[in-house]
C-alpha cells in the first residue's frame, strides 16, 4: 500500500440528489482522489433509520454511484461500495454501541431534529445513527472526513468515542479529522435562500436535482427568489440579499471563477440577464454529467460488478481493524 492518506465519505442513497449535493461534495472528492486513497460508500444502512420505501432505496443506491462515476470519481483508483455489502460496518457498530453513552447520543442535535420530523417512529437506529457512522470512518483508520457543515458533530462524537475505545485499549484507532467542504455549506434553496437547498423540501423549485431536465433547470434558476433592489451585489450575512448571494455563490461554484469577479461583471445588468446566464452556467455544468450518468445507469451489469470489487476490497481494508478490536476486548477469534 501507499503511504497517501485516506480519505472515507459517502452519501445516503434517499431522496434526489441536488446540485447542492454535487457542488458541496461530490465535486470536492473528484478533486481529491489525485492526492489521497479515497473510500466512498452507499450509506444504504443509514437510510432505514427512517421510513422509506425499499425500491426507491435499490434504486437510489445505484443512482448515486451512477452520479459518482459520472461526475469523475474513477473507480479503477478509489474504492466504492454499498454499506450493506460489507458486514464490518454493522459489526463495529455493535461493539462501539457498548462504548458510547446514551446521554451523548441523545443530546446530538440530528437525533433531536429528526425525532420531531419522525415522532411516530423514534427507533433505536436514528438514537445509534452516529455509532454505525462511527464505525464507518473508523473502519478504515480514515484520516480526513470530508463532510458539509451539519455533519460536523458526528465527527466530534467519533472522534469522542474512538478516543475513549483508545484510552482503554491502545492505538487501535486514528483519530479522523473532519473536512470541510469549500462551497458545501453555501447552496441555498431557490425559493427561501436563507434555507440551505435541500432533497427533502416538499416545493421541487427550491431545489436543482441532478435528475432535472436541463429546461427545467433553467426555469428553476431564472424563477429564483431575488429582491427588489436590483443590485447584483455578494452582502454576506444580509438575509435581504441571500438570493443574489446564493446565486452568486452557484455561478463561483461551477465556473470556477470567484464572486467579487463574477459580481462585478452584472454591475450594471439586472436580474434577468445575470440568471439567464447563471442558469446557462448551470446546465453547461451538469449536461456533460448527465449524458455519462445516463449510459452508466441502464448498464446495471457494470455498476454491479463496481459494487461487487469495492465491497471486497471495502472488506479486506476493514477486516484488519476489525480483528484488532474483537481481540482487544476479548474475543476468540
Ligand atoms: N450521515 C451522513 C449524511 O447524512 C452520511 C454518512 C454515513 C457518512 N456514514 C458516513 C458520511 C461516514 C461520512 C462518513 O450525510
Amino acid at each position: 500500500m501507499d503511504d497517501k492518506k485516506i480519505i472515507f465519505s459517502g452519501t445516503q442513497p434517499s431522496g434526489v440528489l441536488t446540485l447542492g449535493n454535487y457542488l458541496g461534495a461530490i465535486k470536492n472528492w473528484v478533486e481529491l482522489q489525485k492526492d489521497y486513497r479515497c473510500i466512498y460508500a452507499m450509506m444504504d444502512l443509514h437510510t432505514i433509520t427512517v421510513r422509506n420505501t425499499p425500491a426507491d432505496i435499490r434504486r437510489r443506491t445505484l443512482e448515486v454511484l451512477a452520479l459518482y462515476i459520472a461526475s469523475g470519481i474513477d473507480p479503477d483508483e478509489n474504492i466504492m461500495f454499498i454499506q450493506s455489502q460489507n458486514p464490518n460496518h454493522a459489526e463495529l457498530a455493535w461493539v462501539l454501541n457498548c462504548y458510547t453513552y446514551m446521554g451523548e447520543l441523545q443530546r446530538m442535535t440530528q437525533f433531536k431534529d429528526k425525532s420531531a420530523r419522525h415522532a411516530e417512529n423514534i427507533n433505536a437506529g436514528l438514537l445509534t445513527y452516529p455509532v454505525l457512522m462511527a464505525a464507518d470512518i473508523l473502519l478504515y483508520q480514515t484520516d480526513f472526513v470530508p463532510v458539509g457543515k451539519d455533519q460536523m458533530q458526528h465527527i466530534e462524537i467519533c472522534r469522542d468515542i474512538a478516543g475513549r475505545f483508545n484510552s482503554l485499549y491502545g492505538d487501535v484507532f486514528k483519530i479522523p479529522e473532519g473536512l470541510l467542504s469549500k462551497t458545501g455549506a453555501k447552496i441555498m434553496s431557490l425559493q427561501d435562500p436563507v434555507k440551505k437547498m435541500s432533497k427533502s423540501d416538499p416545493n421541487p423549485k427550491s431545489y436543482i436535482s441532478m435528475m432535472d431536465d436541463m429546461n427545467v433547470i433553467a426555469k428553476k434558476i431564472k424563477g429564483a427568489v431575488t429582491d427588489s433592489e436590483g443590485k447584483v451585489e455578494y452582502r454576506e450575512g444580509d438575509d435581504t440579499k441571500a438570493g443574489i448571494n446564493n446565486l452568486l455563490s452557484i455561478m463561483s461554484a461551477v465556473t470556477g471563477r470567484s464572486i467579487e469577479a463574477i459580481a462585478a461583471d452584472y454591475q450594471n445588468q439586472g436580474y434577468g440577464v445575470f440568471k439567464a446566464d447563471v442558469a446557462e452556467a448551470v446546465v453547461e455544468c451538469i449536461r456533460p454529467i448527465r449524458e455519462k450518468y445516463d449510459k452508466l445507469i441502464n448498464d446495471k451489469a457494470y455498476l454491479s460488478g463496481i459494487c461487487k470489487n469495492g465491497a471486497e476490497n471495502a472488506r479486506r481494508i476493514s477486516e484488519r481493524t476489525l480483528n484488532k478490536v474483537y481481540k482487544k476486548v476479548g474475543f476468540v477469534i
